[in-house]
């Protein structure tokens, strides 16, 4: 896939491709995106397995206008202040989700919270208004390597793995942004960035950096706050014991829920975290055994957070 100089009409390609569940890579300030639709369960699970990355983090969703976070996120009056003088720019917030938040759980990893930023960049901007719809985007580029910061890169480091490559040029910024969550009282930058404590504490007070305090909240991945079902998980489960719900995979007899009936990964990816949720259900179950999940491809990521779960009760 080679990249596709930006221009109106590409743009609206891409933005077409994004709402078929397709996955496009668009520049932003900091670096190249790997977009797409964080409302489409699928195209979220195809963002994972596209860096080949073997575990779930949560991804950064990016809005056209800081008017769009009301029906994402909670914000309060810490997010009025940061984003009326930092955004558009390199500063993610993460923030509650919204209870009836339309995004996919995959978005956030199965975590309460959602991180959310509002690119620097004309062609992200005007991508993000033809789709109408937030985008999650991890920075374009295979797990493990260095982080793009022109379409080229892109190319070399996602080949074929993505539909379209828009070609915005070199990225201003070349970092990712700063991450700072403010889900609690005391505002904690997850991921140092372009704008710096300082600029943060000017608007909102003292703030907290992750790194130089092991009792601050982390960047998630290793989190135990990630998502744990409070019922036991039982892991390659052929059946379900009496009282446990079963969460299948591909085809079987006595799914409580079912993964992906034609037990395809990226839809089982998709559907991970609501089915976890939606079987935790203590009234009625004991505990939860689930269907053997295939290790290739996004499986490793499912079965790396199946594993956690199960863990997270002994
Ligand atoms: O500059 C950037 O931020 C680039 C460009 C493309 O916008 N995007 C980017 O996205 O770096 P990503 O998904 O690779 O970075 C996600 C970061 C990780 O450090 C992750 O742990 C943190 O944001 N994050 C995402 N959601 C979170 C959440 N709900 N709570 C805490 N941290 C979160
Ligand atoms: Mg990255």
């Amino acid at each position: 896939m080679s990249p596709t100089p930006a221009t109106a009409e590409s743009i609206a390609e891409g933005a077409a491709l994004l709402k078929a569940g397709k996955l496009v890579s668009f520049p932003t300030e900091t670096v190249y995106g790997l977009g797409g639709d964080a409302t489409q369960g699928e195209a979220v699970a195809r963002i994972f397995a596209a860096k080949g990355r073997p575990s779930f983090n949560p991804l950064i969703v990016h809005v056209a206008d800081r008017t769009w976070v009301a029906g994402l996120a909670e914000p309060d009056g810490r997010f009025d202040k940061l984003a009326r003088t930092l955004w558009p720019g390199p500063l993610t917030l993460v923030m509650r989700r919204r209870r009836d938040c339309p995004l996919s759980e995959l978005v956030s990893a199965g975590l309460d919270s959602i991180a959310v930023r509002m690119p620097d960049h004309p062609v992200a901007q005007e991508l993000l208004r033809a789709v109408k719809r937030p985008l999650a985007a991890p920075s374009a580029n295979t797990s493990g390597t260095v982080s793009p910061t022109l379409a080229a890169h892109v190319k070399e480091s996602l080949g074929t793995k993505v539909d379209l490559i828009l070609d915005g040029g070199a990225c201003r910024v070349g970092l990712e942004s700063t991450v700072l969550d403010i889900t609690q009282h005391t505002a904690v930058i997850l991921r140092p960035g372009a704008v710096t404590a300082e600029e943060i504490a000017a608007l909102i007070g003292p703030v907290k950096v992750s790194a130089e305090d092991p009792a601050l909240p982390k960047s998630p991945g290793q989190l135990a706050s990630h998502y744990a079902p409070s019922l036991p998980v039982r892991l390659n489960a052929s059946d379900a014991q009496p009282g446990e719900a079963y969460l299948g995979f591909g085809g079987g007899a006595g799914m409580s829920l079912n993964l992906s009936a034609k037990a395809d990964v990226i839809e089982a990816a998709a559907n991970l975290f609501a089915m976890l949720r939606a079987l935790d259900d203590t009234a009625r179950f004991k505990g939860i055994a689930v269907a053997p999940i295939p290790a290739e491809g996004i499986g490793i990521a499912i079965n790396d957070r199946l594993k956690r779960a199960a863990a997270s009760r002994v």
